[in-house]
């Protein structure tokens, strides 16, 4: 259920073990591909998508970047990824190029995901497992073995499952981001997360000519209350160091705020309907981990499914949970303290702020804090 990067990257490994598989999506095929989300690939996701093949022009237009910029008092202190971790770095491509690659491998093998489904009821997912959908005006009914849910923060896969059965922890944050794309080359090769009394803002890319920025703001912000001038404006005060380094401006070719929030659904299984992606985990996007965590889901899922059809096997699937959740509270624990050192809580005080700088002061000198940083950024093996 889903083609967003889960649905999608667990379709076509599953292809690759010669295990069918049927994609459900509520959204059009240039909805998804167009929608504009995360940017940074770990090592590890970059290596999952090229073993599947679906990994040539992310070689080739994927940005590598060695290490990231955190701007605080005036000052970008750069912290070096591949010195520190023995070499690791990390790719800046969107996930929606992702998205477009992984529907031309489905394509090109013949098989297409079903997008603008209607009326998705999932059933029986305690014994034998039934999806029953709208698409083009008839209905269907397909009859499967699992299903996968993929189907992000808002589908119908999670909430389908009895209360009694899984726990679900959660914390909002008491801001949001408002983000940009810009046609404006970018101004710097490496990201730049900054702290600024006036709160978070962010620098990154998707290309040569695409600059990718986001700033802190209130949950729920209409954001067309922020006119082009206004987000410049704010981008350049909360980024700008003394140097004299600032984002280049351009034409913003698009505009949304997305909310702030932290959830994990545990066990990320119900019988035979298994959770992956934004489906079972959300992480505020400060440690860059949503993406990457959806894609280290469903390789396990997929090599547990390949067990179970070529050994019978079943022992991959009983695990599944517990190795995806080790790995998700570590993301969890590392989002959270990039989110509350580098944002300004509408209740913090000047305390608050001046230890949050403290913080980074000590993140970005100590050799034993920046290694701490670098080696959770580039993710874990
Ligand atoms: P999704 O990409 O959400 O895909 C789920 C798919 O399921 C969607 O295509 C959806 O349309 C479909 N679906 C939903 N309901 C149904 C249904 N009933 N039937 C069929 N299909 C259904 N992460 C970062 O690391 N950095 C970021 O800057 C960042 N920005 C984000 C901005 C926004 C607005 C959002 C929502 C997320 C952002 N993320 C970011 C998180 C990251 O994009 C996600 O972690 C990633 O998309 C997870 O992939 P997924 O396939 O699990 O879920
Ligand atoms: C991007 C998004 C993030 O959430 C992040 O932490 C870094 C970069 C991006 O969209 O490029």
């Amino acid at each position: 259920m889903g083609a967003g990067p889960a649905g999608l990257l667990l379709g076509h490994l599953l292809h690759l073990e010669g295990i069918d598989s049927t994609i459900l999506e509520s959204r059009s095929r240039e909805y998804v591909i167009e929608r504009v989300r995360a940017g940074v690939l770990e090592p590890g996701t970059v290596a999952t998508l090229t073993a599947a093949g679906v990994g040539v022009r992310l070689k080739r237009e994927g940005m590598h970047h060695g290490g990231i910029q955190m701007a605080f008092g005036g000052r970008r202190h750069r912290v070096d990824f591949e010195e520190l971790t023995g070499g690791r770095s990390i790719t800046v491509y969107g996930q929606n190029e992702i998205v477009r690659d992984l529907i031309d491998a489905h394509k090109a093998a013949g098989r297409a995901p079903f997008f603008e489904c209607r009326q998705v009821r999932i059933a029986d997912f305690d014994s034998a497992p039934r999806i029953e959908f709208e698409h083009n005006g008839e209905e269907y009914q397909v009859a499967c073995d699992f299903i996968a849910g993929c189907d992000g923060s808002h589908g119908i896969c999670r909430p389908s499952i009895p209360a009694a059965c899984v726990r679900v922890y959660a914390r909002e944050f008491p801001f949001a981001w408002l983000g940009i794309l810009a046609e404006a080359p970018p101004s710097s090769a490496e990201l730049v997360y900054a702290l600024h009394e006036r709160g978070f803002a962010l620098f990154s890319m998707r290309s040569p000519s695409i600059t990718r920025l986001y700033l802190q703001c209130a949950p729920g912000e209409d954001a067309s209350r922020w006119n082009d001038c206004r987000i410049w404006d704010e981008l350049t005060t909360r980024l700008e160091t003394a140097d004299g380094w600032r984002p280049n401006r351009g034409r913003i070719v698009q505009k949304n705020v997305a909310g702030m929030r932290s959830m994990v659904v545990a066990p990320m299984r119900c019988g035979r309907l298994f959770l992956a992606g934004d489906a079972a985990h959300i992480v505020p996007p400060a440690g860059a981990k949503g993406l990457n965590l959806a894609v280290a889901d469903v390789r396990l899922l997929a090599e547990a499914l390949a067990a179970y059809y070529r050994a019978g096997r079943s022992h991959l699937l009983d695990s599944y949970s517990d190795r995806c959740l080790a790995r998700v509270w570590r993301a969890q624990r590392f989002s959270y303290w990039m989110t509350s050192t580098l944002h300004r809580a509408p209740d913090g005080s000047e305390f608050d702020y001046h230890r949050q700088l403290a913080e980074l002061e000590y993140a970005t000198t100590s050799r034993a804090a920046m290694t701490s940083l670098a080696e959770n950024y580039v993710g874990w093996e």
